[in-house]
């Protein structure tokens, strides 16, 4: 045979011809205690809560599984060392990984099995027990190797499954948003400006008027729904062809405390409280400003529409070496599950007079930045967002524009 890995692995765990006849000489002796070894095994499993958990096929898969172990046994016992005994071997391993079972214990169900086998070679009193039970304990060693060998291949392929979906989730989103954009992009140029010569026809009307004139108000009215239908438009164009982000080094709590006096005056704002605890730490990111600020009084938004009268919004700073993390915090009504799964959709709104684009943009603006946004919530339960930026003294930084 040549160097197989089996072969490889034998001879660095010190396995030769004589542990072989070793081992094959226990044959006669334990293939009769099998069945009492694989019943001893199952019911170890089954006595444990964790253990037991991993077993969800009911009685059949007990059964199915006696009938492997006790295949498997019997083949330590009978062992033809070729490539097709290796793979079946390996095999073994990865289907541990589709059932859930963690390594460790593929190494602790190893020792049981060693153990059992132990305890009755030694009790039969048969000559050289000591010797053949080091050669046992060699090849089992082996097969721990083997089936390990196996699992990891399957659960590197697993993991490298879910990356690539989670890629191709985030290239999906670009083509979507990439789409919608174009559409936006043009009909909010087609708005932009026949809304620009409306208001600004009305404000000739409004300074031609008395100030006396019943219909002030109205005039002063329909300029506000104006000025809130521009915003819109912004928001829109914002999202269809974002502005690179001219970053800088900037500290995130001076950003924050800005940003709460520009609000201060925000109708939607003197219902709740918002409560800031000064960072105490290294706040510093390498990011654009404004769009941080954007960022930010979208999050305040959302947690004061959400919020009860009287609500209190928590904003805080949290930062270890890489990354600073901005959190806002509300204790409003949270989102159901169907709602958290389309929350950073475009045009995804609960609102009557939303957009639907608020944690879209977010969402951007963490991304253009190099970092990441994540959301906690529950019904009920308030809502938690999370805004995760690489400290300005990361060296790798996309945004570098300045
Ligand atoms: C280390 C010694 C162990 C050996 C030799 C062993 C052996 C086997 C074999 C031969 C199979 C069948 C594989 C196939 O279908 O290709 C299997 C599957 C399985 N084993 Fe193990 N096993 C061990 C440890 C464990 C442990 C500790 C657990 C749970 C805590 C476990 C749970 C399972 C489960 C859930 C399956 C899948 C059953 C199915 O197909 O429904 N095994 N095992
Ligand atoms: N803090 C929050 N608590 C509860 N639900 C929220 C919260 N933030 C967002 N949502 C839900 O997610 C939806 C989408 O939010 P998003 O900010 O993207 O849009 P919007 O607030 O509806 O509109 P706008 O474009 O004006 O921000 C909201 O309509 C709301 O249902
Ligand atoms: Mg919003």
């Amino acid at each position: 045979m040549q160097d197989s890995p089996l072969r490889e692995m034998r001879s660095s765990i010190g396995f030769d011809d004589r542990d072989a006849d070793n081992v094959r000489s226990l044959a006669g002796l334990v293939t009769p205690a099998i069945p009492a070894l694989v019943d001893r095994f199952y019911q170890q499993l089954l006595q444990q809560e964790r253990t037991r958990a991993i077993f969800t096929g009911g009685e059949r898969q007990i059964q199915r599984l006696r009938d492997a172990l006790t295949l498997w046994l019997r083949d330590v016992f009978h062992r033809v060392d070729d490539q097709a005994y290796y793979d079946r071997r390996r095999r073994i391993g990865s289907a541990h990984v589709r059932a859930g079972v963690p390594q460790h214990y593929l190494v602790a169900g190893m020792e049981l099995i060693w153990q059992e086998l132990e305890r009755r070679i030694r009790d039969a009193g048969i000559p050289h027990a000591a010797d053949k039970l080091q050669s046992l304990r060699k090849l089992l060693a082996i097969e721990l190797a083997v089936m390990l060998e196996g699992y990891k291949e399957s659960y590197s392929e697993q993991v490298r499954k879910v990356e690539r979906s989670a890629v191709q989730e985030k290239l999906t989103r670009a083509q979507h948003l990439a789409e919608i954009g174009q559409l936006a992009a043009s009909l909010a140029h087609e708005i932009k400006n026949p809304l620009a010569g409306i208001s600004g026809a009305i404000q000739i009307i409004r300074d031609a008027m008395a100030s006396d004139d019943p219909h002030q108000p109205i005039v002063t009215e329909m300029l506000g729904q104006i000025g809130r239908l521009d915003a819109t438009v912004k928001d829109l164009l914002q999202y269809a062809r974002p502005t690179p982000p001219r970053a800088g080094r900037v500290a995130l709590d001076e950003v924050v405390t800005r940003v709460l006096t520009v609000m201060q005056e925000e109708p939607a704002l003197q219902r709740v409280r918002i409560a800031y605890g000064r960072a105490q730490t290294d706040t510093t990111v390498y990011a654009d400003d404004t769009q941080i600020e954007r960022l930010l009084m979208n999050l305040i938004l959302n947690a004061a529409h959400a919020s009860d009268d009287g609500g209190v919004i928590d904003l805080s700073i949290a930062s270890n070496t890489s990354h600073v993390k901005l959190i806002v915090k509300d204790r409003g009504k949270g989102m159901s599950s169907e709602v958290r799964e389309r929350a950073f959709e475009p045009f995804f709104t609960t609102k009557a007079k939303g957009t639907g684009l608020g944690l879209t943009i977010c969402r951007r603006i963490a991304e253009v930045h190099g970092g990441d946004i994540e959301l906690e919530s529950g019904l009920r339960k308030g809502t938690t967002v999370t805004v995760i930026l690489p400290h300005s003294n990361t060296d790798k930084n996309p945004t570098a524009t300045r």
